[in-house]
């Protein structure tokens, strides 16, 4: 008889929209090891009775919205980074213990370097947004020695407090912030080495309309974390004026990969998780 298999899963209310299973379940087969990954739906106030029903099942699994910064009283020990960024986005457990990870982050700079050969040592990044993706981004970019990180911001003051914050964890980088318009923005945007759209906006809408390409200069490499539809507006837009760019399903692929490494022990095939990834958003399309 097959051993019976250690469950896995995501979970987020909603979570239909997954794409992770679908991801991680080819990368376990190709390996044939004894997991399978689901999706399950927890609502906020079902999160204890998930805790105490649930978990005891599973060997492991990817938090997302609204449940990753509520995971933290539930947690045994939580990896510094996931600590600082404030967010867990997998939990591995061990016997009666739980383990806190987040590697959107990191899962982000490996999709960067294996997509476009972009390593981010002494670099100048732009950071349009100020919320918990640019947050995550930032943290697993000081860790990686990064020269500078700007976060241009609708609200102003959340770029702000958002750079203090982080300066008082990584002293060696210089954090910086400015609105979406103005000298300062454009003086940021002319000093870059990579553009990153953190916010779920594409272009069109108002605060990136007419987005002053003109200030940055030839060959930065612009990146969006928005991975549905894979060629955002923004993209198409930094496309048109000859930039080359960076798409956001790769983090999906990496972060999922770096979680399936914290499960299982093992390396997946991540061309396979991310062909796999493009197969199951052009059936979305
Ligand atoms: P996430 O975890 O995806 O980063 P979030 O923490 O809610 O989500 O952050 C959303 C980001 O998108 C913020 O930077 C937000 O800007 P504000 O801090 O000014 O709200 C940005 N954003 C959302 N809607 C926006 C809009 N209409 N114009 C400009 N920025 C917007």
């Amino acid at each position: 008889m097959a051993p019976k298999k250690k469950k896995l899963a995501v979970i987020g209310d909603p979570v239909a929209h997954s794409l992770s299973p679908q991801m991680q379940n080819a990368a376990l087969r190709a390996l044939g090891l004894p997991f399978v990954y689901s999706k399950i739906r927890v609502h906020p106030e079902d999160l204890k009775k998930f805790f105490r029903e649930e978990v005891p099942k599973l060997a492991g699994f990817n938090s997302t919205l609204p449940h990753k910064e509520r995971l933290f009283p539930f947690m045994d020990w939580v990896c510094p980074k996931a600590r600082i960024i404030g967010a867990i986005n997998t939990v591995v457990r061990r016997g009666k213990r739980l383990w806190g990870f987040n590697t959107d982050g990191d899962g982000y700079l490996v999709s960067l370097y294996r997509e476009n050969g972009f390593s981010l040592e002494q670099k100048n990044v732009c950071l349009l947004g100020a919320g918990g993706a640019a947050r995550s981004l930032a943290v697993a970019m000081a860790t990686a020695g990064v020269r500078r990180v700007s976060f241009h911001n609708r609200t102003v003051e959340r770029g702000a407090k958002l750079a203090r914050y982080l300066k008082g964890h990584f002293p060696k980088v210089s954090f910086s912030y400015t609105g979406l318009s103005g000298t300062p923005f454009h003086q940021s945007l002319s000093k870059c080495d990579l553009l990153v759209n953190t916010t779920s906006l594409g272009l069109g809408k108002t605060a990136f309309k007419d987005f002053p390409w003109q200030h940055i200069p030839s060959g930065v490499l612009v990146s969006d974390i928005v991975y549905n539809p894979r060629i955002t507006p923004f993209l198409r837009s930094a496309q048109g004026q000859g930039f080359p760019i960076h798409t956001g399903e790769g983090m999906l692929v990496h972060q999922g990969a770096l979680s399936f490494l914290l499960w299982t022990g093992r390396v997946p095939d991540t061309a396979l998780m991310h062909r796999t990834l493009l197969k199951s958003l052009s059936r979305l399309s």
